[in-house]
């Protein structure tokens, strides 16, 4: 039987739509338009910040996260504003510090949050605790969110457990996070019933649209008794976002579930949505195949889109099929994680670096190597024996079985200290404490404008502009060291390896290849300059595009100095780091003896920061990338001289 209820609505047009669809980079100058309109429809809630918006505020649209928070705020004046939360990771990929998290949240709601919803990669309740317990000292409303997955222990026993754990951990509501768009109509409707009858608490439904389940399990959910769902305006809706609020609330106006929404002010807001989407070009949201096949891959429609991009950039993008089909398998190894940040990155980009690498686990990210140690909670399934043994091999006696957040030490009066020069609010101490390379590159740019106002939004050219006039046009030559000497004594000349990078340059030859003593050199034009690398690289007898030229005039002297140089090469495409922080010293510098195995630098990409190590034995003579600085694949980063 049916029981009548008003189902209500939450709007996440604001925040997981265009995180979706559009790669978070909808502006505030956006917003701002719209946002009256839309506290007059009468949502349940407008989801509107956290998840991906906070970083990508300061690392692409250089705008100040708590900013958009405080002028939504006094715009929106009847509708609770909502934030997704990760739990001990908060807004960020990592967990960070008790104190960390209990200035986070209580800034959140302090500039404007009233819902939270908190969910934990893992379900690792554990990883709730505190940001719960901070947010409902802070007068929030907390919603827990359970993040649902299938696997062999996913069972709706286990979420009924889960549920219930957190109804005593505080929780206000729940929320069943069907990130994948996997949750079908009739276990939706199994799911929430059970919730309902053990448990006297709201239950919100988020999923997202994808292959199209989520309208369905939507109508099933509202007939056991669900007390929110999620959606977003149709511009914004559909594809990798949430179902559009048109049509749900169509569907459920002649049942005993109407929501009673205006659909006449929806279609207004829906009116400003799509000229914003045809002013950027954004696509609508779609379904295509591979989408489609979530049902047999699981692999989340947003992060298909990701490892369409990722591939793109690693020019792999012929390897899809052989990614998708060695995520399953990862995400096996793994322990069943579900698929949502950060774990989708994780499998992800081990899938891909599994892929990429053609042996599985040859390169392995050092946040998987942490989450393998237990540093980001209980995996729901224990890990084999084997993979752990493959990953961290002597390293496994570092594997922890705690609460992962009591290992780290508090740092905000450290934090505070560091950037004080900068920061001008408690606010922007904890940008820095989240993202410190990025908040650091942000607070800076801000004051050199002289920005630090109220209303300093900055115009978009000038950000594209600012962001070009950051990336060098060439990374040839790097830093100038001149010359160094060599084992024997002999002078390597790092001129005359320029000298030829500079000629290569001027001229229409794409590449040269120099030989000596069974050391091969290739010296060949990249997207963004000039790289050099041994000439077996398989990305070298691709790339040729011009007549290659074998050998150089009057070589010899040269290939002499060549010889004992090997090069450090980019395995991918992302952003150079010399230290793991800025605060921190390099991990290697010129003249410096480096042997196997160790870290050298790192490059973060896919969101990870992967550590890239010397292969063999000797000295650093060059290094041939500035701090911060994209890398392509296959560039240069450090030449090594063999000892
Ligand atoms: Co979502």
């Amino acid at each position: 039987m049916v029981k009548p209820h008003k189902v209500e609505i939450t709007d996440t047009t604001l925040r997981d739509a265009h995180q979706s669809l559009w790669a978070t980079r909808m502006r505030t100058e956006d917003m701002i338009p719209i946002a009256e309109k839309l506290d007059q429809v009468g949502y349940h809630s407008l989801e509107v910040w956290g998840g991906a918006t906070f970083d990508v505020c300061l690392r692409f649209l250089n705008e100040d996260p708590w900013e958009r928070l405080r002028k939504l705020k006094k715009l929106i004046t009847k509708t609770p504003l909502q934030m997704l939360l990760r739990g001990q990771s908060l807004v960020g990929y990592q967990h960070y510090p008790d104190d960390v998290v209990e200035s986070f949240v209580a800034k959140s709601v302090e500039n404007g949050i009233d819902i939270i919803r908190i969910f934990d990669a893992l379900n690792d309740l554990r990883n709730l605790e505190v940001p719960m317990q901070v947010a409902k000292k802070e007068g929030a409303h907390v919603q827990a969110a359970v993040v649902y997955t299938i696997s062999p222990v996913h069972t709706l026993e286990y979420y009924l457990k889960t549920a219930k754990e957190l109804v005593e951990l505080g929780a206000d509501s729940i929320c069943i996070k069907d990130m994948a768009g996997l949750l079908s109509p009739y276990v939706a409707y199994d799911l929430v019933k059970l919730i309902k009858e053990h448990l006297d608490i709201p239950i919100q439904l988020h999923s997202h649209y994808i292959g199209g389940l989520a309208v369905g399990a939507y109508l099933k959910a509202a007939d056991a008794g669900v007390d929110v769902i999620d959606t977003a305006a149709v511009p914004l809706a559909f594809g990798a976002s949430q179902p559009p609020v048109e049509t749900v609330v169509r569907v459920l106006q002649e049942s005993p579930h109407d929501t009673r929404l205006d659909i006449h002010t929806l279609f207004e807001v829906s009116k400003y949505f799509e000229d914003l989407r045809k002013k950027y070009g954004f696509e609508r949201g779609v379904t295509r195949i591979t989408d489609m096949r979530v049902f047999e891959h699981q692999v989340p429609g947003g992060m298909i889109s990701n490892f369409v991009s990722q591939l793109e950039e690693q020019k792999a993008l012929h390897r899809i099929h052989d990614v998708l089909a060695e995520i399953p398998a990862v995400r096996e190894d793994l322990g069943f994680p579900p698929l949502v940040t950060p774990t989708s990155q994780f499998v992800g980009a081990q899938a891909v670096l599994n892929v990429l690498a053609g042996k599985r686990y040859k390169m392995v990210p050092g946040e998987i190597r942490a989450y393998i140690q237990g540093h980001y909670g209980k995996p729901p399934v224990a890990i084999k024996e084997e993979i752990i043994e493959k990953i961290l091999g002597e390293n496994k006696k570092d594997i922890i079985n705690c609460r992962p957040a009591d290992l780290l030490l508090p740092k905000m009066d450290t934090i505070r200290k560091e950037i004080e020069k900068l920061a001008k609010s408690e606010e922007d101490v904890l940008s820095y404490a989240l993202f410190p390379q990025v908040a650091k590159k942000f607070l800076e740019w801000r004051q050199n404008r002289g920005l630090d106002t109220e209303d300093a939004t900055p115009e978009p050219d000038v950000i594209e502009k600012q962001q070009e006039t950051d990336i060098p046009p060439k990374h040839a030559g790097g830093k100038a060291s001149g010359q160094a000497e060599s084992k024997e004594g002999k002078k390597v000349n790092l001129t005359e390896i320029k000298e030829l990078i500079k000629m290569l340059d001027e001229t229409d030859i794409c590449e040269l290849h120099l030989e000596s003593s069974g050391v091969k050199v290739a010296i060949k034009k990249a997207g963004a300059g000039v790289t050099v690398m041994p000439s077996s690289s398989p990305a070298v007898e691709k790339t040729i595009e011009a007549p290659v030229v074998e050998k150089v005039a009057e070589p010899e002297e040269k290939l002499e100095n060549l010889e004992n140089l090997v090069p450090v090469v980019a395995p991918m495409v992302g952003t150079f780091y010399q230290s793991p922080s800025p605060e921190a010293a390099p991990f290697a510098e010129v003249g410096q003896m480096v042997t196997p195995g160790q870290t050298v630098c790192i490059i973060e990409a896919m969101k990870l920061m992967n550590e890239i190590e010397a292969e063999i034995s000797g000295r650093i003579v060059d290094i041939l990338v500035e701090n911060g600085q994209p890398v392509e694949y296959g560039q240069t980063l450090f030449l090594i001289e063999k000892v």
